[in-house]
């Protein structure tokens, strides 16, 4: 197989095994693979939270900026949380890692629901697009809990409702 070339005996068992070349810098990414995390990743609306200005920009964000985190915080009963820098998280594991990683349990507004839905070679293919993405970046900033001191601006994700009266006046 081609995309194993280089790869090495481990990398070679773990592309049998997963169907992808490995986790290591540097290694060849396979390219269908690559292709399909860019379509779950654009059609998934992940960037509307990784990325810096996606939603406010409607889209227009250069690929070279995509899932590099965000400094904006989500407020609500939960504290405040920050999109991830995905770069960075996925650097620092292996696919099969990222794989279980993805299905955890996460705090709003993160759907980490639709992510458990997804298929192994789903979010293998995510990582894959991930890791090709290169220059991990600098973390987002720490989730804060409830009444805590947060320091940069946030979304506040809290319902609201008019004063139904007020609108007739
Ligand atoms: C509505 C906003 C939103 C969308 C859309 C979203 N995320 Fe997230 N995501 C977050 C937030 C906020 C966190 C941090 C949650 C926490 O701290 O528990 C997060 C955390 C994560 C994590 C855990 C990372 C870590 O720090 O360990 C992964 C993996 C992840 N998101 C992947 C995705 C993928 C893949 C998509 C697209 C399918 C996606 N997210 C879409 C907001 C979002």
């Amino acid at each position: 197989m081609n995309i194993v070339r280089n790869a090495g005996i481990a990398g070679t068992i773990l592309a049998a095994a997963i169907g992808w070349a490995s986790a290591e810098a540097g290694a060849p990414f396979d390219r269908a693979q690559v292709e399909r995390g860019r379509y779950l990743v654009t059609i998934g609306g992940c960037n509307d939270c990784h990325t810096s200005g996606y939603l406010e920009r409607s889209g227009a964000v250069p690929e070279h900026e995509w899932l590099t985190g965000m400094a904006i915080g989500y407020q609500g009963p939960w504290g405040t949380t920050y999109p991830s820098n995905l770069r960075l998280v996925a650097s620092r594991m292996s696919a099969e890692e990222w794989v279980e990683h993805a299905r955890k349990e996460r705090m709003p507004p993160m759907p980490w629901f639709n992510l458990r839905a997804m298929t192994d070679s789903d979010l293998v293919a995510v990582y894959a697009y991930v890791r090709s993405l290169g220059a991990p970046g600098e973390a987002a900033p720490a989730y804060v809990a409830p009444g805590g001191r947060v320091t940069t601006p946030y979304f506040v994700f809290v319902p609201r409702q008019d004063d139904p009266r007020a609108a007739t006046r």
